[in-house]
């Protein structure tokens, strides 16, 4: 291969910059030039594309976001668009493509694979529920931001003896709230993957006012229900007054972590590896510290699988 191209897809995550920047490094290394694609497959099938060369990707290492914009794209799903795309690639001179993202994205690059277009994945979603890898790019950021958002609330919560409600997003994913929970110490966790228990969560918080606590911090994760509906719950079940606080959006921003910079860069440069051995149709991740390659379809074709021993944990340190 001579050229190939990277974009990135779905929500963006921060460390996609530093994925794009290793991308192109890693393959200009090997005397290979890089195509960056604008906005996505949208910006794929109207052949949105320019080299990216060295100095292009200058200074964005410790950028949030991505250079390349994101979006989704859901005609990409039909087959005459994925054609199209390959169309535009070829006419570029382009014999392969990096797909940053989470597992929708990856389905569009398992299709362009399919139809002789060899593509590789990136996991880079804050929500970390790419399967097969046990980190992708932008959670641990997240997962700072969360914290950090949670240290705050607790300043406040304690100042005036209140309870609070924190949202996190995740999508169907707990992992946001789960480690974000534990990190920041909350005293109830609410995840997808778990059947909640309304009189335990009640029974917490009725403990610790007993014990003489001043606040106590319940995480839910989006895909679990609204904060507000569980705010709700609990006045209406006990009595219990909460605020409740949505971080929403904040979470996908900001400048990546140590953590998330160097995942980028150690992907990044797996997948134009992978690529340039003629290997497509392959997804990178991370397993016991070690950067792996696998089956593109075992990143959909199978559920995330959250860490439910911190789950328990959780449980045994919030007592
Ligand atoms: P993520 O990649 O973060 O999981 P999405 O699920 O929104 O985000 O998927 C991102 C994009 O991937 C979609 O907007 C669409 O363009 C593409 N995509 C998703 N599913 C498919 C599919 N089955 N076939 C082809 N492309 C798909
Ligand atoms: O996948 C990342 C994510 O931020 C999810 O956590 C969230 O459910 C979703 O994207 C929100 O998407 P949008 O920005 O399109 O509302």
């Amino acid at each position: 291969m001579k050229k190939i191209a990277v974009l990135t897809s779905g929500g963006d995550a921060p460390g996609m910059n530093a994925a794009i920047r290793a991308v192109v490094r890693k393959a200009n290394f090997h005397g290979v030039e890089v195509m960056g694609v604008y906005q996505g497959y949208n910006g794929l099938i109207k052949g949105k594309m320019e080299l990216l060369d060295l100095g292009s990707v200058g200074g964005i290492i410790q950028r949030g976001g991505t250079k390349l914009f994101s979006a989704r794209c859901p005609e990409f799903k039909e087959d005459r668009y994925q054609f199209e795309a390959i169309e535009k690639m070829r006419q570029a001179g382009v014999e392969g493509l990096v797909v940053i993202g989470g597992d929708g994205s990856y389905r569009g690059a398992m299709e362009l694979t399919e139809k002789g277009f060899p593509c590789v994945g990136v996991p880079g979603t804050i929500d970390n529920d790419v399967p097969g890898t046990e980190y992708t790019i932008g959670f641990d950021t997240a997962l700072n931001t969360v914290i950090d958002s949670i240290d705050k609330i607790r300043d406040t919560a304690t100042s005036h003896e209140n309870s609070f409600i924190v949202e996190v997003m995740g999508r169907d994913a707990g992992d946001i709230a789960l480690w974000a929970g534990l990190a920041a110490g909350a005293e109830s966790i609410l995840i997808p993957e778990e059947k909640y228990d309304l009189e335990e969560i009640i029974a917490r918080i009725e403990r610790g006012v007993a014990r003489g606590k001043r606040h106590s911090i319940i995480i839910i994760a989006e895909g679990v229900m609204p904060g507000s509906e569980l705010a709700k719950m609990l006045k209406e079940k006990a009595g219990i007054e909460t605020r409740v606080s949505v971080l929403g959006h904040i979470q996908r921003g900001g400048s990546p972590t140590a953590h998330d910079r160097v995942l980028a860069g150690r992907l990044g440069a797996k997948a134009v590896e992978v690529l340039l051995e003629g290997r497509g149709g392959r997804a990178v991740g991370i397993k016991n510290h070690e950067v792996i390659d696998y089956d593109l379809k075992h990143a959909y074709e199978n559920n995330h699988k959250a860490d439910l021993s911190l789950y328990t944990l959780s449980k045994e340190l919030s007592i």
